[in-house]
């Protein structure tokens, strides 16, 4: 069955290579199949739920388009937009928090993660940012969500909203119910100096992740001052327990040379972690390098990203708006 997809990536700066392994890579392989419709998102609506930089913001946006472009999706075979500019999103979002209740919200995870300790001054659109993200789903009758695992539960919300709407205003069937394609194994990666700590983009320290826009020689480096522990590398995945630094240094292995785990151990077990990371500095180097590259000689060609995003957004458009139409009219506008 040809699927619809649908994801999003945050136009926030530092994209790396959790988003790659985690998200990217996978918007690469499922839009190499033809028979997939497939539809991504540079959702800068969700971006601002913390404060940007008003040029920064604008330059993330190109370089997040550009990334996808450089990781091998291709434009002429998806439609590639930036969610600012179809109104559809934030109006959708509008009608779906009017019927989401707050206790739904009160569960997640990530919003208590970002917002901190002081809550208080978190902003109302961080609270509320997974029902723009259902908006995001919904409007395009998405059947499949490639995400890491950290969205697994705003995919849980997403289905729930649109079960309750359709219940609601009896209406079955009229928003689709989509399912979360998650990786089974690594999609979770790991910062680089804390095992138990995922890699992000607001991590202060740059030596946690690998950018997708690092050099070679960056590359290496990062790899070799990565955290790991004083034992040798086990030959069986059960003696990884408690070991979140090496689990993670070789499940990205693994995810990077498409194998799995057990087949990383056969190559690996026995040997020490300066073995493992010289080859995993050659092989994220030739993997994220051409992608450095491609993503810097793209950005320096602003107008034909501009133009692929406008482009993308007046055919998001059409669909987006033909969707909030009818939810409109069920909703008794
Ligand atoms: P964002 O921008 O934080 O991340 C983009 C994608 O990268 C994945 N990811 C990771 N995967 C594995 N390991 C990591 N360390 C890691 N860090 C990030 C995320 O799971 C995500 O798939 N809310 C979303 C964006 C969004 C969206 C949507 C996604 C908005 N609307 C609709 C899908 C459908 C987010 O903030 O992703």
């Amino acid at each position: 069955m040809p699927k619809k997809i649908f994801s999003g990536v945050q136009p926030t700066g530092n994209l790396h290579l959790g988003n790659y392994l985690g998200a990217i890579k996978n918007f690469v392989d499922l839009n190499n199949d033809k028979e997939n419709n497939c539809i991504f998102c540079v959702v800068d609506l969700h971006a601002i739920t913390v404060k940007q930089d008003k040029d920064q913001l604008k330059n993330n946006i190109r370089e997040t388009t550009a990334a996808f472009i450089a990781s091998g999706i291709d434009p002429s075979r998806s439609i590639i937009f930036n969610q600012s500019e179809v109104q559809a999103h934030a109006e959708g979002s509008w009608m779906l928090s009017c019927m989401a209740p707050m206790g739904w919200l009160n569960r997640m995870t990530q919003f208590k993660e970002k917002a901190g300790k002081d809550k208080e001054k978190a902003s109302v659109g961080l609270y509320i940012y997974p029902i723009l993200m259902a908006s995001d789903i919904l409007l395009y009758d998405t059947s499949h969500v490639p995400v890491g695992e950290d969205q697994k539960q705003h995919l849980e919300l997403t289905r729930d909203i649109a079960q309750k709407f359709n219940k609601d205003f009896d209406c079955r069937d009229f928003l689709k119910v989509p399912e979360p394609l998650i990786q089974k194994d690594f999609s979770r990666i790991m910062s680089l100096k804390d095992g138990l700590k995922k890699m992000s983009k607001s991590d202060p320290s740059d030596l946690s992740r690998i950018n997708l826009t690092d050099s070679e020689d960056e590359i290496i480096n990062k790899i070799k001052k990565a955290k790991t522990d004083s034992f040798p590398i086990p030959n069986e995945d059960q003696k990884l327990i408690n070991r979140p630094e090496a689990l993670n240094l070789l499940g990205i292995y693994s995810s990077i040379s498409n194998q799995n785990l057990n087949k990383t151990l056969d190559e690996f077990g026995g040997k020490n972690f300066s073995d493992l990371k010289v080859k995993l500095a050659e092989i994220l180097s030739s993997k994220i390098s051409p992608i450095s590259n491609e993503i810097k000689k793209l950005i320096s060609d602003k107008q034909y990203l501009d133009k692929l995003l406008l482009e993308g957004a007046n055919k998001a458009e059409a669909i987006a708006g033909k969707k909030i139409k009818e939810m409109k009219k069920i909703i008794g506008f």
